[in-house]
């Protein structure tokens, strides 16, 4: 489930009050608890907020700097809710020698969000990841869950306009 940018804290609306708490319930006691609380949380809300990194930490008796960390660590978990559309950067090795820092520059001029943002319309939230395994595609860029390998900054602004004139349009 993905919300709108501006929001209260899921903590503060009753019903995803209750997803949290039954996740907790649910699943607290299993072993490695943390992560699969996070991981149904992740799925069922769209995002942990910090707010909620404490609540669950606090529930599960584990420091709230662990829940930060993995928060932190693993891309799949967002502290925002993401936008409609994801747009992720591979910032491998062969993607970074293949220019991938120039799709960056133009996506923050097309959008004006950097990398872990979301457009203020909700539309496009823009993210970095690590190889997936298309070097030889290099640089690639994953348009929701779709390479684009061998991008030109040249073209890039044409993936970002056809994604806004498909949403106008729909
Ligand atoms: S480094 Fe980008 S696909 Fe491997």
């Amino acid at each position: 489930m993905t919300l709108p940018t501006k929001q209260l804290d899921p903590l503060d609306n009753p019903r995803m009050r209750k997803i949290i708490d039954d996740t907790i319930a649910e699943y607290g006691d299993q072993n490695g608890a943390l992560m699969v609380v996070l991981n149904h949380i992740q799925e069922r809300i769209g995002f942990i907020t910090k707010a909620m990194q404490a609540y669950i930490a606090k529930n599960l008796n584990v420091p709230v700097s662990k829940v930060h960390g993995v928060v932190s660590f693993y891309s799949f978990f967002t502290t925002e809710p993401r936008g409609k559309h994801v747009v992720k950067f591979c910032i491998g090795t062969a993607c970074y020698v293949g220019g991938v820092s120039q799709l960056i520059d133009k996506a923050k001029q097309v959008l004006g969000v950097e990398p872990g943002q979301t457009t203020p319309d909700g539309l496009i939230t823009l993210e970095v990841c690590r190889c997936v395994g298309a070097c030889s595609q290099a640089p690639v860029v994953v348009v929701d869950d779709t390479n684009r390998g061998r991008v030109k900054p040249s073209q890039f602004g044409k993936i970002l306009t056809d994604i806004q004139k498909s949403e106008a349009a729909a």
